[in-house]
């Protein structure tokens, strides 16, 4: 079954397409590498064994999305393809609103013109915004985005439920993600922060390899049991066969259209400092760091409930923390190396 995986080459794209072909499934991906390089098609390419088709464009040229749909004979879609810096979405919305939404709406209009029905899209646990009860469910209220990026994750899912509501043919999984971490164990493909890294994990790394000069914890004096934040950190192996089970239940639906929400998560919350003990450990290395303040928009705590993605999906992750820790510190060594 060829599927069409937009933002193949990004962080949860470039693992996904890995996992794809590991299942039998023949991707082909769309990147307009605007995050993303094309180093990490060399890396697909000798994990899977095999040349995975790659078309360089934007998801908003709908001429280029019609084409690909019907070249490749694609019979499904996974859309990745989205910006996705918090604090940049903050400075630039309408780059955000029109890239984020535009896209999705390009490459729905093209996809019922050809006549593809099967869509998985990648939405966030963002969607909850600060939660009143943990774990968090799928019947968890949404609340209003605490940014713009995740309004557009917000404003994407409605454009789903409403798409599939008029009864149009489409079988539509929105799968909420966590927090993805890790690497793929080969080291040959993995996160590629852009300057700076928002993220934790990849701070963290760079900070062992001694590219950045000490972490700041962004605040010690939260209601949590060690006063700093706690998320719910999946292994992107783990993230992006979820992906694939999810693919594989869009086959099995019955249903003319179909239209639902799955949290993608490990279940298990950990917090920052856990995460810097936890990383000393594993790497036998000294992480300099300091308490600093908070950062704002930063929630307490969140972790899924994950039991509806067994039950519904099948699927439940595998690896754990220590398992994205080692794989995050080896992919950085190797990174190093490169460089
Ligand atoms: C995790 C924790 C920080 C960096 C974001 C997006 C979310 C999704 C995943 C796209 C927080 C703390 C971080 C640092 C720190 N992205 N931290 N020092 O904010 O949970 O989620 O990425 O889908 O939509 O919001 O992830 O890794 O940025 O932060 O203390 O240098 O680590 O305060 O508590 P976050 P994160």
């Amino acid at each position: 079954m060829n599927i069409l995986v937009t933002g193949g080459a990004g962080f949860i794209g470039s693992h996904t397409v890995v996992a794809l072909v590991e299942a039998g499934y023949q991707p082909v991906i769309l990147d307009n590498f605007s995050n993303s390089e094309k180093s990490v098609l060399v890396g697909i390419n000798q994990i899977t064994g095999r040349t995975i088709p790659c078309y360089e464009g934007d998801c908003n040229e709908a001429t280029l999305v019609r084409s690909i749909l019907e070249k490749e004979s694609i019979q499904g879609v996974i859309h990745f393809a989205a910006y996705k810096a918090v604090g940049e979405s903050m400075e630039q919305p309408l780059k955000y609103y029109r890239n984020n939404l535009g896209s999705l709406l390009v490459l729905l209009e093209e996809m019922e013109k050809v006549g593809i029905h099967q869509l998985i899209f990648s939405s966030s646990c963002t969607v909850y915004g600060e939660p009143e009860h943990l774990p968090v469910t799928e019947q968890t209220p949404v609340q209003k985005a605490m940014s713009v990026y995740g309004n557009t994750k917000q404003i994407g899912e409605e454009i789903l439920r409403d798409v599939v509501a008029a009864q149009t043919p489409f079988k539509i999984i929105a799968l909420r993600y966590f927090n993805p971490v890790g690497a793929h164990p080969s080291a040959l493909i993995g996160e590629l922060p852009r300057g700076v890294p928002n993220n934790l994990i990849p701070f963290v790394t760079q900070t062992a390899a001694g590219i950045r000069k000490e972490l700041t914890v962004f605040g010690s004096d939260y209601a949590t049991a060690d006063g700093s934040c706690i998320r719910d950190y999946i292994h992107v192996m783990d993230l992006a066969e979820a992906h694939v089970a999810a693919l594989h239940k869009l086959g099995q639906l019955q249903e003319r259209s179909f239209y639902d929400e799955v949290n993608v998560g490990t279940g298990v919350g950990n917090s920052v400092l856990e995460i810097v003990e936890s990383f000393q450990e594993i790497s036998k290395v000294p992480l300099p760091y300091k308490i600093g303040d908070r950062r704002s928009g930063d929630i307490p705590q969140i972790y899924a409930d994950v039991q509806k993605s067994e039950a519904f999906l099948g699927w439940k992750a595998s690896r754990s923390l220590k398992d994205s820790l080692q794989d995050a510190w080896r992919w950085q060594q190797k990174l190093a190396a490169r460089s």
